[in-house]
C-alpha cells in the first residue's frame, strides 16, 4: 500500500498521493486538491513546491550533494569536458568516443552566426549590458530560422538545440568585441569549444592569438560547474516559456533575462564589484559583514545564501581551489581573493550567518577566476549563461517530450477590493 496524506479541513479529511523520487525524496501529490476540497495551496517564492518531476540533476541542500544524471560534479569537474557534460545532460547518457566526436562535430559546424544578424549589433549603445544584447540576440535566432523551430518537431529541437550551444559562444564574443569597437573574430572549426570562445573574445587580425591551455581548462571547469541546477529561478523560466509551446529560441532568451538578476547569475558580476568597493573604501571586512546583517539596509553579502544549499555548494568548493591553481599558473596575485577568502572566513563565524545557514555559493569565487582568465567583468553573467545552456535545454527537452506536459498556469489567492460599481468607484476617485 503506497504512502499518502490525510488533509483534514473542517470535519472532511481528504487523503492525497505520496511521489517519493528515486533519491527517498518524498512529495504529497496536490494534484486533485482544489477538484477534491476546493483549497489551493499558497507558497510565494516556491520554497516547498514541486513543479515538476526530473531525472537530469540532483542536489541534496542539507548534504551539498550536486550530481547530472548521477554523476557526482566533482567527477564531471575532475574528469570530463564540458560538450561531453552537455551530452550527458541532455541525452541522458555519457557519449562514447564516436558520438562524442560526432557531437562536438556537429557544435563545430554551427558556430557561424547569420551575416545580417551582426547588423543588430550597430542598434545596441557602446556601453549597453550584454546580458540585454545576448537575450535579444538569443531570440532573434528564431527570425533565421523560422523552418526549423517547431517545440513538437524532433528534428527542429535537434537542430536548434546544436545551434543554440554553437552560436552561444559566438554571440557573446562579439557583443564583448563590439562594445570594445574590436573587429568580430570568426569562429574557427579546428578550435575546441573553449578554445573557440577564447580566440573570438581575445583575438585581432593583427596578430596570432596564443590559446593558453591552462585558460581554456579553466574555462571547461567552469562552465561544467554551471552546467545545470534543477529547478533555480532561470530554469523554471525556460520551463514556464516553454510551456506555452513558444519556441526555444524564446525560451532560452527570458532564462537569459531571469539569469541577469543581482539575487541569481547576476550575483557573480555584484561579488567583483563588492570586493572592488571593500578594497577601495578601504572598509574593513567585518563593517562589510555588519552593513550585509544590516535589516534597514538592502545591500546583501553578493554571493552567499542559497535557496537549497544550507551546508556548502559543491560548487563553491571546486571553485575556490581552482582559483588558487588558476592564479598561480598565471602567475597572479590578485588581492581581491585575499578580500573574499577573510570575508568568507568572518562571515562563516557570524552568528547571523551561521543562523541562517548563509555558505559562499557558485559566484562568490567565480568572479575572480573569469577577471583572472581576462573576461570583463559584466561578461561573467553572459558566462554563466553559456554554461547553464545546456542545463536550460536539457530540462526545456524533458519538459517538452513528457506525454503530460501542460502549459504552466499558477492559480493565486485575490485580496483585492470585493465587487464595487464604476460608479462607487469613481466617486472614491
Ligand atoms: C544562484 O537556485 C539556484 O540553484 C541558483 C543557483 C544556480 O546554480 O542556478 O545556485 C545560482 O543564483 C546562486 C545565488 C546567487 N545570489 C546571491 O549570491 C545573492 C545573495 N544571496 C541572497 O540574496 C539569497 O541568499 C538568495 C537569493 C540566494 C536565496 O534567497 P532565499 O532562499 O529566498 O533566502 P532569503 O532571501 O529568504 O534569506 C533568508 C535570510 C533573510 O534574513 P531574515 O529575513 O531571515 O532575517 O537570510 C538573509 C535574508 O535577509 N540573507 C542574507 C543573504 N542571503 C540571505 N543576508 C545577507 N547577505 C546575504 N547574501
Amino acid at each position: 500500500m503506497s504512502e499518502t496524506a490525510i488533509i483534514k479541513i473542517g470535519d472532511k479529511s481528504y487523503e492525497l498521493p505520496i511521489v517519493e523520487g528515486s533519491e527517498g525524496e518524498k512529495a504529497i501529490d496536490i494534484t486533485k486538491l482544489r477538484a477534491q476540497t476546493g483549497y489551493i495551496t499558497l507558497d510565494s517564492g516556491y520554497l516547498n513546491t514541486g513543479a515538476c518531476t526530473s531525472a537530469i540533476t540532483f542536489l541534496d541542500g542539507e548534504k551539498g550533494i550536486l550530481r547530472y544524471r548521477g554523476i557526482p560534479i566533482e567527477q564531471l569537474a575532475e574528469n570530463s569536458t564540458f560538450t561531453e557534460v552537455a551530452y550527458l545532460l541532455i541525452y541522458g547518457k555519457l557519449p562514447n568516443d564516436a558520438e562524442l566526436v560526432d557531437w562536438n562535430n556537429q557544435l563545430t559546424r554551427h558556430t557561424m552566426v547569420h551575416e545580417d544578424l551582426k547588423r543588430l549589433f550597430t542598434g545596441f549603445p557602446k556601453d549597453g549590458h550584454p546580458m540585454a544584447i545576448l537575450s535579444c540576440l538569443v531570440a532573434s535566432l528564431s527570425t533565421y530560422y523560422q523552418d526549423s523551430y517547431d517545440p513538437e518537431n524532433p528534428e527542429h529541437r535537434q537542430i536548434s538545440m546544436i545551434r543554440l550551444i554553437a552560436k552561444y559562444p559566438t554571440l557573446a564574443a562579439f557583443a564583448y568585441k563590439k562594445s570594445i569597437g574590436q573587429p568580430t573574430i570568426h569562429p574557427m572549426n579546428s578550435l575546441d569549444y573553449c578554445s573557440n570562445f577564447l580566440n573570438m573574445m581575445f583575438a585581432v587580425p593583427a596578430e596570432e592569438y596564443k590559446i593558453d591551455p591552462e585558460i581554456s581548462k579553466a574555462l571547461n571547469l567552469l562552465l561544467i560547474l554551471h552546467a545545470d541546477h534543477e529547478q533555480n529561478c532561470s530554469t523554471s523560466t525556460v520551463r514556464l516559456v516553454g510551456s506555452s509551446l513558444a519556441n526555444i529560441y524564446a525560451a532560452i532568451s527570458s532564462g537569459i533575462c531571469a539569469l541577469w538578476g543581482p539575487r541569481h547569475g547576476g550575483a557573480n558580476q555584484e561579488v567583483l564589484e563588492m570586493l572592488i568597493s571593500i578594497q577601495q573604501s578601504g572598509l574593513s571586512v567585518k563593517q562589510i559583514v555588519e552593513k550585509a546583517k544590516d535589516k534597514n539596509s538592502s545591500f546583501r553579502l553578493s554571493g552567499f545564501g542559497h535557496r537549497v544549499y544550507k551546508n556548502f555548494d559543491p560548487r563553491a568548493k571546486i571553485i575556490k581551489k581552482a582559483c588558487d591553481n588558476v592564479l598561480t599558473r598565471l602567475g597572479i596575485q590578485d588581492p581581491l581573493l585575499d578580500i573574499a577568502k577573510e570575508l568568507e572566513e568572518v562571515a562563516l563565524k557570524d552568528q547571523y550567518f551561521v543562523d541562517r545557514k548563509l555558505y559562499p555559493n557558485v559566484d562568490f569565487y567565480s568572479g575572480i577566476i573569469y577577471r583572472a582568465l581576462g573576461i570583463p567583468t559584466n561578461m561573467f553573467t553572459v558566462m554563466f549563461g553559456m554554461g547553464r545552456l545546456p542545463g536550460w535545454i536539457a530540462q526545456w527537452k524533458e519538459m517538452i517530450e513528457s506525454p503530460d506536459m501542460k502549459i504552466g498556469r499558477p492559480r493565486q489567492i485575490y485580496t483585492g477590493p470585493t465587487e464595487t460599481s464604476y460608479a462607487d468607484a469613481k466617486k472614491k476617485a
